[in-house]
């Protein structure tokens, strides 16, 4: 197979991101994988909407999403559409017909992720999702992989880019929320509802996805106690500033003696600390194996490019193992062990 070819679900931010660092690092990307990757159709809701990016005169769009599935030439299906319903019906018809999928969709996976996983597995296709938790940042690679022997004991960290972009311009322009949450809806990092990212939701998904990578634990979206940054005022931000502190809002998971205790909730943290240095639409996430000891992982946490970038390893990285053994490809979204349901504090 010298080509991979793509059904990309979706050209928005996330999509057209991923198609200029396919046009942008072509060369590259082919030497490094011996395989050329090409968008072979893109899946959009209105075929009339003019594109800022074009990904090339052989790209055929379509508004129904069949062509994708019955399309024998498509390895991948990339879904970069968000939403529920759809999305899961893309994927799970994907899986029926032998294709492998590469997800940003963390609500999707957090409301069925155990469902999509299963199926893949029993279809014997790939299921990637590394550009669903904190944006560009390789944080289920890194949970995956390079903690793969580890007991992670704590995961803190800044999960949205909105709210962190909002609380950052909020504290060091004096910007006022509004302004803010219109600004980073412009940058493209807000979802298509952004009440999703200013009320904790977005940040309570990646959590529940990242609990799974992390301790092999299904924690249930509903039992993760979320607060948002709307309640946070002006006021609010100038005392935290006076006292030395920056509210940021935080996602955090520790295990107590075996038990799981998470939740998301705006948080005081001391300007000495490095996640009190976080600013714009940045993520970090800092994590506690019981061997490795503590790491902090900081980067774009939304955006086209950053965001496309952890999708397309998560394609190169599939396309490196098709044509091997089918069960190369981890399909629990925990290094092949079953998903056991969180003992909660
Ligand atoms: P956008 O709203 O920018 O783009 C969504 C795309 O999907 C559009 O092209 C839209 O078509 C298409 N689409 C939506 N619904 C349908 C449907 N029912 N049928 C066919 N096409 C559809 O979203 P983003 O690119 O921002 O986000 C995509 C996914 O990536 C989401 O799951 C999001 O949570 C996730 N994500 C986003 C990040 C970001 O920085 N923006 C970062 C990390 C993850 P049309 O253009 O015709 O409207
Ligand atoms: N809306 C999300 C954010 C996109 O702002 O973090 C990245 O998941």
């Amino acid at each position: 197979m010298d080509r991979i070819r793509l059904g990309l679900a979706g050209f928005g931010t996330v999509g057209s991101g991923l198609a200029k660092i396919l046009d942008m690092n072509a060369g590259r990307i082919e030497k490094r994988l011996g395989k050329k990757i090409e968008i072979e159709k893109v899946l959009v809701r209105d075929l009339n909407k003019k594109r800022a990016f074009d990904p090339g005169p052989g790209v055929a769009f379509t508004a129904d999403p069949a062509d994708l599935i019955n399309d024998p030439d498509i390895d991948i299906v990339v879904e970069l559409m968000g939403g529920l319903d759809t999305a899961r019906d893309l994927m799970l018809k994907a899986f029926a017909a032998g294709k492998h999928v590469v997800t940003a969709n963390k609500h999707l996976l957090a409301e069925h992720g155990l469902e999509l996983f299963d199926a893949a597995a029993k279809s014997g296709v790939g299921l990637m999702f590394e550009a669903s938790c904190a944006g560009g940042i390789p944080i289920v690679q890194t949970l995956k992989e390079s903690l793969a022997g580890d007991e992670v004991v704590k995961m803190l960290g800044i999960m949205n880019g909105t709210a962190n972009y909002i609380l950052s311009e909020m504290t060091t322009k004096g910007m006022d929320f509004e302004t803010a949450l219109a600004d980073a809806q412009d940058l493209g990092y807000a979802e298509a509802d952004p009440t999703f990212d200013i009320e904790g939701f977005d940040t309570a998904h990646k959590l529940c996805v990242l609990i799974r990578m992390a301790y092999g634990a299904d924690y249930p979206l509903s039992e993760i106690p979320v607060q948002g940054i709307t309640s946070v005022t002006p006021m609010d931000i100038d005392f935290a500033r006076e006292f030395g502190y920056r509210i940021k809002l935080l996602a955090h998971v520790m295990d107590v003696n075996g038990r799981l205790e998470a939740g998301v909730h705006p948080a005081l943290v001391p300007y000495t600390y490095l996640l009190a240095r976080v600013g714009g639409n940045y993520n970090a996430v800092r994590l506690e194996g019981n061997a490795v000891g503590p790491i902090m992982l900081h980067g774009q946490g939304a955006g086209d490019l950053p965001t496309g970038s952890a999708v397309l390893a998560d394609i190169m990285n599939l396309a490196r193992k098709m044509g091997q053994e089918c069960s190369l490809f981890d399909n629990t979204g925990f290094n092949n062990a079953p998903i056991r349901r969180a003992d909660i504090l």
